[in-house]
């Protein structure tokens, strides 16, 4: 391939290992621990300063439903979801999976390898498994004082190594590692470089975020949709409502628009969006994120394609609409409906046609050098919560809003 003859053999297994992490745009993150027996956000046992001891009484209450993992493979699915990251082990210690290197784990606690449910939840939906690992731990005696104490930080080291060397060993293949917060220690500490390259022998064609303070594969933008730079591939990992964790009555759910329009705009800049869920103490999903879930894919059921393998899209200004783009097909999302009449402005390529996905109809345009304008557009949005007018164009279209301002002839003043 031609725009691949200048990157390196690295840079080349890279664009290969994520060709499908592209495609599927679209994943979802859970947070589950023993912080949702608590129901007020996974940061509770730091934020509430609760002592390990009394923390560690949670365990005794936890006990989930039979198979709770396949609700959420199947709800991730039907959301048009490709791929599943799961927090193996949170900020709080407790581990989900089976681990040589603790009881505080629900083997032991519940008699289930609840990391061995999921993966299998996973694939028998058809979806890609990712392991969220946190590398900070308020539970384990050496988690803070590795830091200061380099007999400390070697026996930390060697346990998180060890759990990611389980992780990638137990579960047959894995596609994505997703490390998080890597306090107190920097790349050098927790020799992130061995550790991953030992993942990579484990695993080598899993693809790797950022996150343990070495760039890796991809980046990891929090609660916004900000591209990276370039060359480097993104995700934006986002909340339905303010907390990752179960929290009872944090109320503060977008709504499905709201995350489709995420959804979109990742799709535009080529990046992808992974939507949480923070299950109930018993696995079972928060009815509203079934909810805003249920209408998300119903859309996507509808218009995946605009989304699954979007191309990087130059079409972005629109005050109540936004864009991608499959080759020269212009996609335009109007989450905010126009009525009878529209203008796209800055449009630099040639429209050849014009219709509404919802139901086909052509749609009837003129094209200056500075707008197509769109007449007899039905009053009412065809589709909620979002309606996709679909331009085929000459060339992959792009946009120049300078060229707008600059070149419109003025009036005589
Ligand atoms: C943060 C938080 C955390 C959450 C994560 C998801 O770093 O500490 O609770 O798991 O972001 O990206």
């Amino acid at each position: 391939m031609s725009e691949h003859s200048a990157l390196s053999a690295a840079e080349q297994d890279r664009e290969r290992r994520m060709a499908w992490w592209h495609e599927a745009t679209f994943g979802m993150f859970i947070h589950w621990g023993l912080y949702s027996l608590i129901g007020r956000h996974e940061w509770v046992m730091e934020m509430e300063g609760i002592p390990v001891a009394e923390y560690e009484k949670l365990t005794a209450r936890f006990r989930p439903k039979p198979n709770a993992a396949r609700d959420w493979a199947q709800l991730a699915r039907r959301a048009g979801m490709k791929y599943m990251v799961m927090t193996t082990k949170h900020h709080e210690g407790f581990c989900h999976f089976d681990s040589q290197y603790t009881d505080y784990c629900a083997p032991r606690v519940c008699g289930r390898d609840l990391v061995a449910e999921y993966v299998e939840a996973a694939r028998a939906e058809g979806l890609r498994v990712g392991f969220y690992h946190s590398l900070m731990d308020w539970h384990h005696p050496d988690g803070a004082r590795c830091a200061e104490d380099e007999e400390a930080r070697k026996r930390f080291v060697q346990y998180i190594h060890g759990q990611v060397r389980e992780l990638c060993s137990n579960y047959g293949t894995l596609d994505i590692l997703w490390y998080d917060v890597p306090w107190p220690l920097e790349a050098e500490g927790w020799e992130s470089e061995r550790m991953n390259a030992m993942v990579r022998e484990l695993q080598p064609e899993i693809i790797i975020n950022n996150r343990s303070r070495v760039p890796e594969d991809f980046d990891t933008p929090e609660q916004h949709t900000t591209a990276s730079g370039a060359g480097r591939h993104w995700e934006s990992c986002m909340t339905m409502n303010d907390s990752w964790g179960y929290h009872i009555t944090d109320d503060a759910w977008k709504s499905p628009k709201q995350c489709l329009r995420n959804l979109i705009t990742c799709a535009r800049d080529g990046g992808n969006y992974l939507l949480n869920i923070g299950p109930k103490p018993d696995g079972s999903v928060p009815e509203e994120s079934v909810r805003i879930l249920t209408a998300v894919g119903e859309w996507m059921d509808r218009n995946g394609e605009t989304i699954h393998g979007a191309d990087l899209c130059a079409v972005k200004r629109c005050r109540f609409g936004n864009f991608t783009r499959r080759g020269n097909t212009l996609y335009c999302h109007l989450h905010f409906w126009p009525g009878s009449e529209w203008g796209l402005g800055g449009l630099r390529t040639r429209v050849l046609s014009a219709r509404l996905r919802a139901t086909g109809q052509p749609v009837a345009f003129d094209q200056n050098d500075f707008r197509v304008r769109f007449s007899g557009l039905p009053a009412d949005p065809p589709e909620e919560p979002i309606s996709v007018l679909e331009l085929e164009c000459e060339e992959p279209p792009t946009q120049d809003m300078e060229h707008v301002r600059r070149n419109m002839p003025r009036g005589s003043g």
